[in-house]
């Protein structure tokens, strides 16, 4: 039975995102006339286990076009959901993974999927005269503006390898409101620029997610320029502004070894090396949360991981791949306390929704994020307010990719006004004095 809240025509087209490399867009028409557009984002230090993101191969854009994702959109998604109503998000998501029917959306892409899953949702708000983040949240759920992750120095596969670790991240716990945590956030990388140029560092290039790039001796020179830049803006390490880092490990881990490679410092490193050594920088740096410690494949060494690393927010990223059957696994055998969810790692929001969910309830807590190629859409921040992640991390406070979504998140704080809700510290796992992400 059609309603007006059924899909009535959709069509997708091929755009660039952040890295200028093609995406997949689409737009979603419902009955009504309400309209709702999303584009995929996508990653470069993307995990073993991820669903797949369909690429054309041959020489156009070096093999990276999505014109056969947007011609699956077209023709195969449009087919399985047209007539279908918008409201239903939970059938549209199982529609679109029937249509594929692989679980990595290996046929139509996890890419193709994903935009029309998003722009469905966007469409359905926007008939229901609802913000996208009330649409999503479950009834009786409050918005809650979440602890941002603010990204100030990257390495690895986002920066050249000018160090091995990817991310080094400001999580302003001192701020008492989203929009002073942006402040704070923004105080530190004005203070790394500083110390950056002091040091003779270059600060005029900038990585894929708007942080600092400099090439360095040593990972560990990047924690002592970050603790640095906090202490040059005026702010206290660990009061203010705490420390985050994404290791990213599978980017410098040899499967046929099972050993690390510290290419800047032409060190091989076996697991428990690696782990002593991210212990050795929580004792000297204020360090709250780590991600991705070691490779998505190393699953044993994580279990020691977890037990060294007790009092740190380990979180999982390439290593759960937003996925609820990791997540499972991860959760009986303790290999960490926090799970990063990523919406492309899966393909549809419902199952992006579960994982937070499902999360939430082993006690685990919750960070959304972004992809290192992105593009304007904002969706992201809604998701992160309606679905109460408490944590999110989208890269640093420039870029408009970036600054899409913390302006979205400071229009959302402005027009709830006193009754915004601020996330604050306890969000991260390691500071928290409540069961994770206790809605
Ligand atoms: P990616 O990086 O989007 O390139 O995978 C982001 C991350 O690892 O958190
Ligand atoms: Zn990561």
């Amino acid at each position: 039975m059609t309603s007006s809240t059924s899909i009535s025509s959709l069509f997708a087209w091929e755009a660039l995102d952040s890295r200028g490399n093609p995406t997949v867009a689409c737009e979603v028409t419902l009955a009504d006339g309400s309209t709702g557009a999303a584009m995929a984002p996508s990653g470069a230090s993307t995990g073993t286990y991820e669903a797949l993101e369909l690429r054309d191969g041959g020489d156009r854009f070096d093999g990276k076009g999505t014109r056969k994702a947007v011609a699956n959109v077209n023709d195969h998604l449009a087919r399985a959901v047209l007539g279908l109503d918008a409201l239903d998000q939970p059938g549209i998501d199982r529609a679109l993974r029937a249509a594929d029917g692989t679980a990595g959306l290996h046929r139509l892409g996890a890419n193709a999927v994903l935009s029309v899953s998003i722009a469905t949702a966007i469409a359905a708000a926007a008939s229901r005269r609802m913000p996208l983040y009330r649409y999503v949240a479950e009834s009786g759920s409050t918005p809650l503006l979440p602890m941002p992750m603010v990204n100030i120095i990257s390495g690895g596969a986002h920066a050249g390898r000018s160090i091995d670790i990817q991310d080094l991240l400001a999580v302003p716990v001192g701020a008492q409101s989203f929009s002073d945590a942006i402040e704070l956030a923004w105080r530190v990388r004005r203070g790394t620029v500083l110390e950056a140029d002091n040091r003779g560092l270059n600060t005029a290039l900038i990585a894929d997610e708007g942080g600092l790039g400099p090439v360095l001796p040593s990972n560990r020179a990047a924690l002592e320029l970050l603790d640095a830049g906090i202490r040059r803006a005026g702010l206290m390490p660990g009061e203010d502004i705490a420390i985050a880092i994404d290791v990213a490990a599978n980017q410098f881990y040899d499967p046929a070894t099972g050993r690390y490679r510290f290419g800047v410092e032409a060190r091989d490193l076996d697991p428990t090396t690696l782990i002593d050594e991210v212990a050795q920088w929580c004792r000297d740096f204020p360090i709250v949360s780590i991600e991705d410690v070691l490779a998505d494949q190393d699953w044993d060494s994580w279990i020691s991981a977890a037990q060294r690393l007790a009092d740190i927010q380990l979180l999982g990223d390439d290593l759960f791949v937003t996925d609820s059957a990791r997540l499972t696994r991860g959760i009986e055998d303790r290999v960490a306390n926090a799970v990063l969810v990523k919406p492309n790692q899966t393909g549809t929001l419902s199952d992006a929704h579960s994982v937070v969910n499902q999360a939430r309830d082993a006690g685990f807590a919750t960070v959304l994020s972004a992809r290192s190629g992105e593009t304007e859409d904002s969706w992201l921040a809604d998701l992160a307010v309606g679905w109460r992640t408490g944590q999110i991390k989208v890269g640093s406070t420039m870029r408009s990719e970036r600054t899409a979504k913390w302006n979205r998140l400071l229009r959302i704080e402005a027009e709830l006004g006193g009754a915004a809700e601020f996330a604050g510290r306890s969000a991260v796992a390691s500071l928290s004095t409540s069961p994770a992400g206790t809605p």
